[in-house]
């Protein structure tokens, strides 16, 4: 019997010529060309050409029939594709594997969608079949950069003498802002878990513990609607440390990513990492999350419009409000209508209104153009950078609404421009984040990370008397305008705790019915700490450039959180409600 050597489908190289291998995998086209029968024969890592030559009946025969995706095992020898035939696109284009033996492994029927090319496909129907959809090269490609990129965190961690620790999937709630997902408890009646938003509490009590350096490659669970960025089931790389401060804290993150991206990517990450506190970046860019790969930045035209006659203007500016300019590179040309685009953009956005300037080429055009004199013109150009053939783009309100107009606006005028290159990385720390802020809904003051930051120094006696300016030892990290992550030293006396909850409007028997252990376990020797939080799915999503999260994710939900391959969520039979002692109200009764 001839040695056979079992080889993946994309490994098979000129090394291997003359070589007996067999292959599995599944069939990703079939030819018959010339008496012959070629397949592209498909696993994981790629393709190889199987060639059934009619002289060897026992293959050729069976050859004939087969479908894409059928799974098959081949045995045969390897030659060089005869000159001129080549497929420099793959790595096996070189070669190709003279069939032997064929045995048909299962037969597939026809898929609801074509696996075998990148073809655009109802999401629908490919998160339904899930399991097809994972045939295809890109998934395969983004789960692979992901298993990468986690190995070389766990590498990085365990080289830093961090310790893995899993925390429980069965907990109380752990406020993130998100609702809870809560798990009904048989053995205890009419009461419930609820999964965590995040292992917080948890790696802080760890950390009481004495265990020093923690890390977890966690999963969190937080009822929220999806989003293109947003999965109601996610991944954090999970971190906390003893005796640390703020600097501590970003250098290991900072160098972890570092080292992670150059192993999982090859690329070199400029260090170290832009840093802006939050009233810069607001200020700057418009966002606590500014898209650094441009240096487009907002301009205050507060002191241009001073005494201005505009209406608008002249209001926002009397109470108080800011008047922000912005430049739009190359919009000077556009059309009335861009033009109207725009106002309405800005709209979605939320703001009042927009003017817009346009510096083209046959002159200035704007809807406030008579109350534009020459020497404002010449100001505003400076301010923004806008040279003849840019747009101004302007919103006034009051300022934080103003920022944040602009700021997306930014990232509007940069997609048309171009200037969002999906190559770049542009790294930057935000530091310095207020501490509260205000719930629109309830009208309250509302944690802006979690209720376990700690004030920045000299901000404690602010949390009653000036909440709205009170600051935290609070840090994200942001990437190309996505915030990846985001970490904070933590409060660790019971007393400094109780306040902020008192802050957050919480009476005391709240307080110590849901973290009463919380601020007894800092009764019994508590490590000064920080750490961090970083979303793995957001990380990847970057890193392979893909515009939505679910296509990182093996097995996603849609949109409105269902597993559409599993049908999940879905009913359970009325015996095992009864045993929970749940009872449904109105239709959903089964
Ligand atoms: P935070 O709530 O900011 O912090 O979460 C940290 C990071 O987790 C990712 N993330 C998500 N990714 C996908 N889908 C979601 N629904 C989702 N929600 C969050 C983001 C985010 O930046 N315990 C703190 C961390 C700490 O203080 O140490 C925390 O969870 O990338
Ligand atoms: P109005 O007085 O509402 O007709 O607005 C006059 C012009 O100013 C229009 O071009 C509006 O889009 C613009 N505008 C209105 N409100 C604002 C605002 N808050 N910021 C910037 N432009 C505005």
């Amino acid at each position: 019997m001839i040695e056979m050597q079992r080889v993946g489908c994309g490994f098979v190289t000129r090394r291997e010529i003359g070589r007996h291998l067999e292959l599995n995998g599944w069939v990703n086209r079939r030819r018959d060309h010339g008496g012959l029968v070629f397949i592209d024969l498909r696993d994981r890592d790629g393709l190889t050409q199987v060639v059934f030559d009619p002289e060897n009946a026992a293959a050729f025969e069976p050859a004939h029939t087969l479908r894409h995706e059928d799974v098959i095992r081949v045995r045969g020898v390897v030659r060089a594709r005869p000159s001129g035939t080549e497929n420099p696109r793959l790595a096996t284009g070189e070669v190709e594997l003279e069939a032997l033996e064929l045995q048909v492994l299962s037969r597939s029927e026809t898929p609801p969608f074509p696996v075998n090319l990148d073809e655009d496909v109802d999401e629908g129907l490919r998160l339904k079949y899930r399991y097809l959809d994972l045939r295809r090269p890109r998934l395969v490609r983004n789960l692979t950069v992901r298993h990468r990129f986690i190995k070389a965190v766990r590498d990085y961690f365990d080289a830093q003498g961090f310790l893995e620790i899993e925390t429980p999937i069965l907990i109380k709630p752990t406020p993130e802002g998100a609702r809870d997902y809560l798990v009904p408890a048989r053995l205890s009646r009419g009461q419930f878990y609820a999964l965590p938003q995040s292992p917080q509490i948890l790696k802080q009590l760890s950390m009481v513990s004495g265990l020093g350096r923690y890390m977890q490659i966690a999963r969190c669970f937080r009822d929220e609607d999806s989003r293109s960025d947003r999965q109601p089931e996610f991944t954090q790389i999970d971190v906390e440390m003893s005796f640390v401060d703020q600097e501590d804290v970003m250098r290991v993150m900072e160098s972890m990513m570092i080292e992670t991206f150059e192993k999982t990517l090859d690329v070199t990450l400029e260090k170290p990492f832009a840093r802006l506190s939050f009233a810069e970046a607001m200020r700057r860019f418009g966002s606590d999350k500014p898209d650094l790969r441009f240096d487009l930045e907002l301009a205050d035209a507060g002191e241009i419009f001073a005494g201005s006659e505009f209406a608008v203007f002249k209001g926002v500016l009397e109470a108080g409000g800011a008047v922000i300019a912005l430049r739009w590179p190359g919009g000077g040309s556009s059309s009335r209508r861009e033009f109207d685009a725009m106002v309405e953009r800005a709209k979605e956005h939320g703001a009042k209104g927009l003017v817009w300037i346009a510096l083209g080429a046959d002159g200035v055009k704007s809807p406030m153009a008579k109350f534009l004199d020459e020497p404002r013109l010449e100001r505003l150009r400076a301010a923004t950078g806008a040279q003849s053939g840019d747009a101004i783009l302007i919103v006034a309100d009051r300022t934080a609404s103003a920022q944040s107009v602009a700021g997306k606006l930014r990232l509007d005028v940069a997609d048309r421009a171009g200037l969002r290159d999906p190559k770049r990385f542009a790294f930057c720390w935000v530091y310095d984040f207020p501490l509260f802020e205000l719930d629109e809904e309830t009208g309250r003051w509302t944690f802006t990370h979690h209720p376990f930051t700690s004030p920045a120094p000299g901000h404690e006696e602010m949390m009653e008397r000036d909440p709205a300016n009170a600051r935290a030892l609070h840090y994200d990290m942001v990437l190309n305008g996505v915030e990846l992550g985001s970490g904070s030293i933590r409060i660790t006396t019971p007393e400094l705790q109780s306040r902020v909850f008192h802050a957050l409007g919480m009476g005391d028997e709240e307080i110590q019915e849901r973290f009463g252990f919380l601020l007894e376990a800092f009764k019994f020797g508590v490590p000064p700490m920080g750490g961090m939080a970083l979303g793995v799915d957001r990380i990847v999503q970057t890193m392979v450039g893909e515009s939505s999260i679910r296509d990182v994710i093996a097995f996603p939900k849609n949109q409105q959180g269902r597993d559409l391959m599993l049908d999940a969520p879905s009913r359970v039979p009325k015996p095992n409600l009864d045993e929970l002692g749940l009872r449904l109200v109105g239709e959903q009764q089964p």
